[in-house]
């Protein structure tokens, strides 16, 4: 018998494994075994720090409920949900960003030109722009599936805020034939992700903030397109620098602008905008 060693141990845990040779799955788990190992032995881990580390997650595990999923989170403020939408961002298309946990999958469908502000405070914006391929080919019939925070960064969900529909605030929009989508809402505030369970304790313990840039929701659909989920950003926005899950790029971010007696929208509006926020989604093949 070959005796176990701190050196060892790694391919023996790699072996014992019956995994098919050249298989995904193979390779993810060898991976995971080798930087597990490879990390536990760098660090010199402890008992102490390895309970502490096992206590954690199922402290993650005790608060998660449907509603809210603490791995996730966790997964968000280390930046992998940022590094797993960055490596999955192909082909020239709009670059991905967080889902968060917001997100309704029945949404209503709306007509392009109405208004998702359902009578929140706040300014009221035109958003608007084009679904393209990347060779700027206008995709009509897209589907511009859009969620949102209001104009105190409370989404209409009940922990939030008891009062709401739950389908407030959401829609979703089907392009025309030049591509275009168009409608107009509140300008969304900034807000925290949850703070008051473990990834919070690890947040306070790193001297970081649990505050998200403001930010509209997006996911786009097309036939033959690889669907994307993103998140948009507005230029000069608080956070925008430190956003608490690092969901903002530089090509994520647009400008709100006043809109003037001089602005021509060929758009028929439900509500009458402040103002006027433009983004141009562009989606990959799919394949
Ligand atoms: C959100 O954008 O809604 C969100 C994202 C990550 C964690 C919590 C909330
Ligand atoms: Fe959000």
């Amino acid at each position: 018998m070959k005796d176990l060693n701190e050196y060892n141990l790694t391919e023996r845990v790699k072996e014992s494994f019956r995994t098919e040779d050249g298989s995904r799955f193979k390779f993810l788990l060898e991976n995971l075994i080798d930087h597990i190992h490879d990390y536990t032995r760098e660090v010199g881990m402890t008992h102490d720090e390895w309970m502490t580390m096992l206590e954690f997650l199922y402290d993650c595990g005790k608060i998660s409920t449907p509603e809210r999923q603490e791995f996730i989170l966790l997964s968000d403020v280390l930046g992998l949900s940022a590094l797993v939408d960055m490596i999955n961002t192909k082909g020239g298309a709009t670059e991905g960003s967080n889902l968060g946990p917001f997100y309704l999958d029945d949404a209503p469908e709306k007509e392009l030109g109405a208004d998702l502000g359902d009578g929140r405070d706040g300014a009221t914006v035109l958003v608007y722009g084009t679904v393209t391929d990347s060779l700027h080919k206008p995709l009509a019939g897209a589907i511009v599936d859009t969620w949102q925070a209001d104009g105190t960064g409370t989404y209409p969900i009940q922990e939030q805020d008891q009062g709401q529909d739950k389908y407030d605030l959401r829609g979703k929009f089907t392009t025309n034939e030049k591509g275009e989508y168009y409608y107009t809402t509140v300008l969304p505030k900034p807000y925290t992700v949850p703070y008051d369970g473990p990834v919070g304790r690890i947040l306070r313990a790193g001297d970081r903030h649990a505050w998200r840039a403001a930010h509209l929701h997006y996911i786009i659909r097309a036939e033959g397109m690889r669907s994307i989920t993103t998140e948009i950003f507005f230029e000069g926005g608080e956070y925008i620098d430190n956003d608490a899950v690092f969901g903002v790029r530089k090509s994520l971010i647009s400008k709100v602008e006043p809109v003037r007696k001089t602005d021509q929208f060929d758009f028929n509006l439900e509500k009458a905008p402040d103002a006027k926020f433009k983004f141009d989604f562009v989606l990959a093949p799919a394949g």
